[in-house]
């Protein structure tokens, strides 16, 4: 398993293009199923997890082949199986997406249930919920959510809680039943506002995407389209916040300020100088950092998925700071690793207290999620010494070339790929 080794104290510095966004782009490439034209989509990155999409959706029956670096054709003429097998599932937990459109496009799915993760039991019944409500016929069976309808018909959905992915898989059904469907309590996320985006181009009726309530007149037919990717505002703010740690100077060139207005307040409330330049956003420091409160929220609110980041600074920052995730269970994990590079936090149950001030130093720490793997890579640029963090795979699902990144703004960072014996 690949390791990457960072040798910490070097400042940030530099111009850097952030990549298409994973999380709009996993339910996108899972709408080509509604329809049997060909969909273009632009600023893909080149991600593990868009590898396995495209695994998943080549098993279903759904052509793709990349006709540029990141740009991609995909082909349903027809679908030719109706299962997404646990083996797949179990990997990506985004693989559960395929339910809605494949129940829209043939009225049937067998989809494993994803199962939980190291972050927490992430539960599909917002999910389940919403596709009974347009009529679906679901049950769970050793594992799989089996699906059947004869047509789906619009309702009225309330989610219990902003789900992104339930929002999402409702919306790909809603599409094509028949009649009007309101989700209310809709997620606002700018990954479901790109989804809805494409939808219409391929002729989805859909209004107020972004908002809690989302509106969907369903149609009998979708069309061929292209769309371009948001750019990823999670690895935007991750790299802000690399910036912010290592007292460096970086702008990101195509990073949507709008996608992250409350992590730019959270830096500058923490003494970070956050601009919008010539369409992106540049970082730099002067000073110390001071410490803040974080809690996570859904969107708009500061993202769960930049809470591992912000940790990793905040360990840094002049006095005491407090972390509240409101959103998964149990996505501190990373807290252990830090704390033997030296940071000094202390967790109950959904908050942690960051004492600050920390001199961090580089060890051997193990990445177990995605956001984790990347709040350990941020404490190791600002750690003396160097840090080795293993099973990189976490990274390369949701970090195009990271890396390359990082090193072409002055890191001082290694990939060791270590081939299986
Ligand atoms: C999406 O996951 C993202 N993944 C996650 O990013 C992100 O952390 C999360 O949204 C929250 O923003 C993708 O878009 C592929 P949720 P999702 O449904 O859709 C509970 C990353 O690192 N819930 O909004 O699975 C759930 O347990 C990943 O890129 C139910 O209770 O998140 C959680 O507590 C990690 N029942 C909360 O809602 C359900 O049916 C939010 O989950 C669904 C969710």
């Amino acid at each position: 398993m690949d390791r990457m080794i960072i040798r910490g104290g070097a400042p940030l510095s530099g111009v850097v293009g952030v990549s298409g966004s994973k999380n709009a782009t996993l339910p996108i490439l899972m709408a080509a199923l509604l329809t049997d034209e060909p969909i273009a989509i632009r600023n893909v990155p080149r991600l593990r997890d868009v590898r396995t999409a495209l695994d998943l959706l080549s098993r279903l029956g759904v052509d793709s082949r990349w006709t540029g670096d990141h740009e991609i054709e995909l082909k349903a003429s027809r679908v030719t199986s109706h299962e997404a097998p646990y083996d797949l599932v179990k990997t990506m937990r985004a693989s559960f997406f395929v339910l809605g459109p494949l129940l829209a496009r043939t009225g049937s799915a067998r989809v494993s249930t994803p199962g939980g993760c190291a972050i927490g039991a992430r539960p599909v019944n917002l999910h389940i919920a919403g596709l009974r409500s347009l009529g679906a016929k679901i049950q769970l069976r050793a594992g799989y959510v089996e699906a059947h309808c004869d047509g789906l018909r619009g309702a009225r959905i309330w989610l219990d809680n902003p789900s992104v992915g339930a929002t999402e898989n409702i919306l790909m059904a809603a599409v094509r039943a028949r009649g009007r469907t309101t989700i209310e309590n809709a997620a606002r996320e700018p990954e479901v506002q790109d989804l809805a985006k494409c939808l219409g181009a391929m002729g989805a009726k859909i209004s107020g995407a972004g908002t809690h309530v989302i509106e969907i007149e369903g149609v009998d037919k979708l069309h061929s389209a292209q769309h371009t990717v948001i750019p990823d505002r999670i690895e935007a703010g991750s790299l802000m916040i690399a910036a912010a740690i290592t007292g460096g100077d970086v702008t990101l060139s195509n990073a949507s300020a709008d996608h992250l207005e409350a992590v730019s307040a959270k830096l500058r409330e923490a003494g970070v100088t956050v601009r919008t330049e010539n369409g992106g956003i540049r970082v730099s420091t002067s000073g110390a950092l001071k410490p803040v409160e974080v809690r996570t929220l859904p969107y708009p609110g500061f993202p769960t998925d930049l809470q591992a980041q912000m940790m990793a600074l905040l360990t840094q920052a002049v006095g005491t700071s407090v972390i509240t995730e409101t959103i998964f269970e149990n996505r501190f994990m990373h807290a252990p690793e830090l704390l033997r590079m030296g940071a000094d936090i202390v967790m109950k149950g959904p908050t942690a207290v960051v004492r600050g001030m920390s001199r961090l130093q580089g060890a051997p720490v193990m990445a177990t999620d995605l956001r984790a793997s990347m709040g350990l890579i941020i404490a190791g640029l600002a750690a003396e010494n160097s840090t080795e963090v293993s099973r990189v795979y976490h990274l390369d699902r949701g970090y195009e070339a990271l890396d390359n990144k990082l090193s072409a703004l002055g890191a001082r960072v290694e990939r060791i790929s270590e081939r299986l014996q």
